[in-house]
């Protein structure tokens, strides 16, 4: 498939599930002095979840615009010298308003890779939220429930709160998390090392693809956890990840978002991308930049 084709997959399936497909809203934010760049697919939306405007529907998706290079989610440092972050990136994204919760966003989750795009289930290990002492927060029990519906226990990890709570900020909205991630490596280097191993060690090819925030609380000035006036699913897919997953590639760059770029700066250059490992990340910070 191709990138498009790709984008407008995610965007049908989720309508013939009765979501509002909506627009990427702008990259510069307004009127929240909490952010400065859209950072996540839900920045639209945090007025909806914090209860101070109304639902327009009760389920929205769509593929949003986003910027990591400053405060709470910042990717700078790692753009160029990896091969799958971005300054921006497109984050693929489907929201329930109190309307569908945990076993809806997994079931829809998995169908979508699984039935639709044909992503082998044995490639795929999920993440759920470990429990926090400090706040008062014990293990999501009923994601871990709802994924064994679809995985052995062994593609089950637990995460801790630095990888499975997910924050927009120092304040807002706020939530456990489970994380979809995908082993891409060889057989051979499956053999060695198993992948549930790799989830989450910063393994360029056994990546996080789809993140499922179960949004519950509000973080408040003084740090403290808020209950939201209405449970909110909030989740956001790598889209030039999961276009490295379906192509077959082992780094976005070689994927139809980048080649075109990619080529383009190695005959302006007059330099081979793939032969020198400083002129590759020269060549894909200029290309991620663009
Ligand atoms: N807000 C979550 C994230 O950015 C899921 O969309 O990862």
């Amino acid at each position: 498939m191709t990138a498009n084709e790709i984008r407008d997959s995610f965007k049908k399936y989720f309508e013939s599930k009765g979501h509002a497909i909506v627009p990427s809203a702008p990259m510069v934010v307004k009127g929240d002095p909490t952010l400065m760049f859209t950072n996540a697919g839900m920045n639209q939306f945090k007025d909806i979840f914090l209860g101070n405007a109304p639902r327009k529907y009760p389920r929205a998706a769509d593929t949003q615009k986003c910027l990591r290079v400053s405060g709470k989610h910042n990717d700078l440092e790692e753009v160029g010298h990896d091969t799958y972050h971005h300054t921006m990136f497109e984050m693929l994204g489907n929201w329930s308003f109190g309307d569908y919760f945990k076993q809806g966003a997994i079931d829809a989750a998995w169908e979508y890779l699984v039935s639709i795009l044909h992503l082998n289930p044995e490639d795929l290990y999920v993440t759920v939220f470990e429990g926090d002492e400090k706040e008062g927060l014990a293990r999501d029990e009923e994601a871990a429930k709802f994924w064994r519906k679809h995985v052995p226990e062994d593609h089950i990890i637990n995460g801790n709160k630095h990888d499975n709570f997910w924050e927009m900020g120092d304040t807002g909205p706020c939530g456990p998390c489970s994380e979809i991630h995908i082993d891409l490596r060889s057989d051979e280097e499956r053999k060695a090392i198993p992948g549930t191993e790799l989830v989450n060690k910063d393994h360029p090819q056994v990546i996080e693809i789809w993140n499922l925030v179960f949004m519950q609380f509000n973080r408040k000035a003084d740090q403290s956890l808020e209950p939201l006036p209405a449970k909110v699913i909030d989740t956001g897919m790598g889209f030039e990840r999961l276009c490295m997953a379906l192509q077959g590639k082992t780094s976005n760059y070689d994927t139809d978002v980048f080649t075109p770029m990619i080529d383009k700066i190695a005959a302006l250059s007059g330099k081979q991308y793939g032969e020198d490992h400083k002129v590759d990340v020269a060549m894909r910070v200029i290309a991620d930049h663009i």
